[in-house]
């Protein structure tokens, strides 16, 4: 019974990887749907856990399969090589006895059809449980790749950037999981009478100074506690709450928010306007509107106007804002703690793609501001070509643009958010 358990969560793991790779499902959807949703919580949790995991350490584990076997790792059947994969990832990190990894593994290959790799993968795993490949010592990018588990291109990027010891820094921190905040929202309940609320029933509440309304709570099950099924607060990233703080909303009474889904930055903006300001919030999807919309019903966010638009086509609005809000779509190679995937789907050569779409946003969300008025363009991206090569080609392109202030970066450093990068301009 145990074991038909074990094995049915680890295919739902594979399952999961398969799709996120195989068929561009992402994970949230994958964790939005069967056969996930037919799992206990507790063997969701360790699907989470062998998901993450192996993403974590794809370098390290694909180095072991490599050395273990005299296969290419191209050769090998796609789903065999996730079983591989969250078999080894198993056997190095959970503590669970390697002959029963093993023995799942197997037969999990005979469960999702592929009876005959059953001796491939036992002959691996077996190898590993003897001998465990050592890894590559040294500074090179392909033995930090391997050791820390990113794509090479993107440490040879960090290496060239920020020299050696900020980026093994960098690597080690990417690998570690994202220290959660919470955004209270000030329109139901003061941060005091929250607190009180959450330390009453047994958690810890640690009030974030450095951005308006932002905490961290530790302690289990905070998602059950009344006030966060009810909507008082939400899950969103210290460094995205910093983003949509950067620019004093008093007195601002037409402002927009240009890629607004799904709504994180619009509702901070939206509890900092004056009562008579108007809240344009737009976006190219018309799915991630909706779940805008119902978003704002939950926490109960007034004066939240959704227009969808493509940006990228230019700006269907006069210029009539007093301030807008690009936070434009991008790479999301800042967000790599949050999201594990990110680092394994994103390409070198997608950036510059990225590039030419954020400049066209950028240009639209500048011609509806008036005289005189700012933007924030912001991405969740590390990389230069989505940050400062958009906003500088944008301002050698428009005369009428002036930086204001330097450029604002979460990384790297030591914040506790993910990377992001903004900066302000005026219309003169
Ligand atoms: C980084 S996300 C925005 C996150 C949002 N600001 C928040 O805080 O929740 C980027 C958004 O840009 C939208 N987008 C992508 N292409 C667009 C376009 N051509 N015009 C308008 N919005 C676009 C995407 O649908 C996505 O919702």
């Amino acid at each position: 019974m145990r074991d038909k358990k074990g094995t049915r969560t680890r295919a739902v793991a594979v399952d999961a990887l398969t799709r996120r790779f195989g068929d561009s499902v992402s994970l949230d959807t994958i964790y939005c749907s069967s056969p996930y949703l037919d799992l206990n919580i507790q063997d969701q949790g360790l699907v989470r856990e062998l998901v993450d995991g192996v993403l974590r350490n794809r370098g390290k584990i694909d180095f072991y399969i490599s050395s273990l076997s005299n296969r290419r790792l191209s050769r090998i059947d796609e789903v065999v090589l996730w079983i591989l994969r969250v078999s080894l990832y198993e056997m190095e990190s959970l503590r669970i006895p390697h002959y029963a990894s093993v023995h799942t593994a197997v037969s999990l290959c005979k469960s999702v059809g592929k009876t005959s790799a059953r001796g491939f993968v036992n002959a691996v795993l077996r190898e590993f449980q003897r001998r465990p490949p050592e890894l590559p010592e040294g500074n090179s990018s392909k033995a930090l790749a391997i050791r820390y588990s990113h794509p090479r291109w993107l440490v040879n990027r960090y290496l060239n950037r920020w020299g050696f010891q900020t980026t093994i820094e960098l690597l080690d921190r990417n690998n570690r999981l994202p220290e959660p905040t919470l955004w209270v929202n000030p329109s139901r309940i003061e941060i005091p009478e929250f607190r009180k609320r959450l330390v009453a029933d047994g958690f810890e509440v640690e009030v974030v100074e450095v951005v308006p309304n932002c905490t961290r709570v530790t302690g289990r099950g905070v998602t059950g506690h009344a006030l966060y099924r009810d909507g008082y607060c939400f899950f969103m990233d210290i460094s995205s709450q910093l983003v949509a703080s950067l620019v004093d909303m008093t007195g601002k009474r037409v402002v927009g928010d240009f890629c607004a889904a799904p709504g994180g930055k619009s509702f901070l903006l939206a509890s900092q306007l004056d009562a008579d300001a108007l809240l344009v919030s737009s976006d190219v999807s018309r799915r991630r509107l909706g779940f805008m919309k119902r978003r704002a019903a939950q926490y109960r966010i007034k004066g939240v106007n959704l227009v969808q638009a493509d940006l990228v086509k230019g700006s269907p609005f006069g210029c009539s804002f007093d301030f807008v809000l690009v936070d434009v779509p991008c790479s999301g190679l800042g967000t790599i703690r949050s999201n594990p995937d990110i680092r394994w789907i994103i390409r070198e050569s997608d950036l510059r793609q990225y590039q030419q779409r954020q400049l066209e946003i950028l240009t639209s969300g500048f011609v509806a501001l008036k005289r005189g008025r700012c933007l924030v363009y912001s991405t969740c991206s590390t990389e230069p070509e989505e940050n400062e090569q958009v906003v500088e080609e944008f301002l050698g392109l428009q005369k009428q643009a002036e930086l204001v202030k330097g450029f604002f970066r979460t990384f790297p450093g030591n914040e506790a958010g993910d990377g992001f990068f903004a900066a302000q301009v005026r219309r003169v």
